[in-house]
């Protein structure tokens, strides 16, 4: 089996995401966000780019039991009924409702996966839950992290290298990595005694602490609290069922 990661979405076309298995990785915030959404009963989340296109795609699915959420610049876009908080996706704010969420980075690579065989949405919060998944589906894997305003991010890269981790363990010595991916996983070995501090001193986590967030860095740094997989299915991030 073969396992690529890119450090940015930009880094892969559309193309090479074809009939593979594509991890999509945003740990602070979207991933987290997605998985506490759907594991709080939310229907399903619909990624969208941008705040306007959140809005038209409300109008055409109606908005009955519809939530607008996302951020820019890590807060609530004015008008829409909740952020990018991990915290604010309780089952009382979000069970039974479709949420049409749009963020900075994390939802935009979405679009890119579009031909792709399985979709799946990983954070710390689920990456043990994420590596049963993929490795059951038996493809080449892709781990595309979402990255930070189109720069690296410490955090993506940790988590997957964490799932390389895990599914070495799962797989043995037979996947070949792309040097990406061999990169992030000796930087998981590097790290994994301190996660959460690394995480907590890297640009996104000290930019969310200062506006802020700072529970929400240690909440998306809780590995394995929030066990689900989350798949994209008809343009729809809903809970796997496999
Ligand atoms: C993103 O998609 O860029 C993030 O989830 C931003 C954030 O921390 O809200």
């Amino acid at each position: 089996m073969h396992i690529d990661l890119f450090f940015l979405p930009g880094m892969v076309s559309e193309k090479q995401l074809v009939d593979k298995t594509v991890v999509l990785v945003d740990v602070l915030r979207a991933s987290t966000s997605i998985c506490r959404a759907l594991k709080s009963g939310a229907r399903a989340v619909i990624p969208v780019e941008e705040p306007g296109e959140a809005t038209e795609m409300r109008e055409k699915i109606g908005p009955e039991n519809v939530l607008l959420a996302g951020e820019r610049n890590g807060i609530r876009i004015e008008n829409f009924n909740l952020g990018n908080s991990p915290r604010e996706y309780t089952e009382e704010a979000v069970s039974d409702k479709t949420i049409i969420l749009t963020t900075s980075n994390g939802t935009r690579t979405y679009a890119r996966a579009k031909l792709s065989d399985l979709v799946v949405t990983m954070g710390l919060v689920n990456v043990s839950a994420v590596a049963g998944r993929v490795a059951k589906a038996g493809k080449d894997i892709i781990i595309l992290c979402a990255g930070s305003e189109g720069d690296f991010s410490i955090e993506d890269t940790l988590c997957g290298g964490m799932l390389i981790d895990r599914l070495k363990t799962m797989a043995g010595n037979a996947l070949e990595l792309n040097d990406a991916a061999s990169l992030a996983l000796l930087f998981y070995h590097n790290n994994a005694h301190a996660l959460g501090a690394a995480i907590a001193q890297g640009e996104h986590g000290r930019c969310l602490a200062e506006i802020g967030f700072a529970s929400d860095v240690s909440l998306a740094t809780e590995v394995d609290s929030i066990p689900v997989v989350p798949i994209l299915k008809d343009h729809r991030i809903i809970l796997d069922n496999d």
